[in-house]
């Protein structure tokens, strides 16, 4: 099946039921998006797809084909941060950095889609789960990028 990732149009020979984290990482060898829980939990494996911030642990790579798939290697565009990057950067949100990429495709989605958001929005949409505990600099990194 053909799938299109950060724009460019990917071969994967694959089982339409595999999970699309498997495809990204093990098929295309895109390894930044990352594997935590493997049921939807976590969002250490969200990704955007059209747009939308998907848990690729629990989305079959069949259900996917033809739409745009975005992974945290593809946010930046033409060698720029994402605001939401640069704002990680500024607080410097990540510790272990784990589950860091899931964090901030999750707040880009977000920011897209709300642009202001409230502590009561974010704390909605960023249901990610840190072991290292960065959720008041994640809070705080989207206000900034909020702003920016
Ligand atoms: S690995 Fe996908 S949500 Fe945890
Ligand atoms: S930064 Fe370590 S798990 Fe989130």
């Amino acid at each position: 099946m053909k799938l299109t990732i950060n724009g460019k149009t990917h071969d994967v020979d694959a089982d339409p039921d595999m999970p699309l984290l498997w495809a990204i990482r093990e098929h295309v060898g895109l390894t930044g998006t990352k594997y935590g829980c493997g049921i939807a939990q976590c969002g250490a494996c969200t990704v955007h797809v059209d747009g939308a911030p998907m848990r690729s642990c629990s989305v079959p790579v069949g259900a996917v084909q033809g739409r745009k798939i975005t992974t945290i290697e593809g946010l930046a565009a033409g060698g720029t941060l994402h605001k939401v990057q640069k704002a990680w950067v500024e607080h410097e949100v990540p510790q272990c950095g784990y589950c860091q990429s899931g964090m901030i495709m999750a707040a880009a989605a977000l920011l897209k889609a709300k642009p202001k958001p409230t502590d009561a929005d974010i704390d909605a949409a960023m249901t990610n789960i840190c072991r290292c505990g960065t959720f008041q600099q994640v809070r705080a990194a989207i206000h900034s990028a909020a702003k920016a």
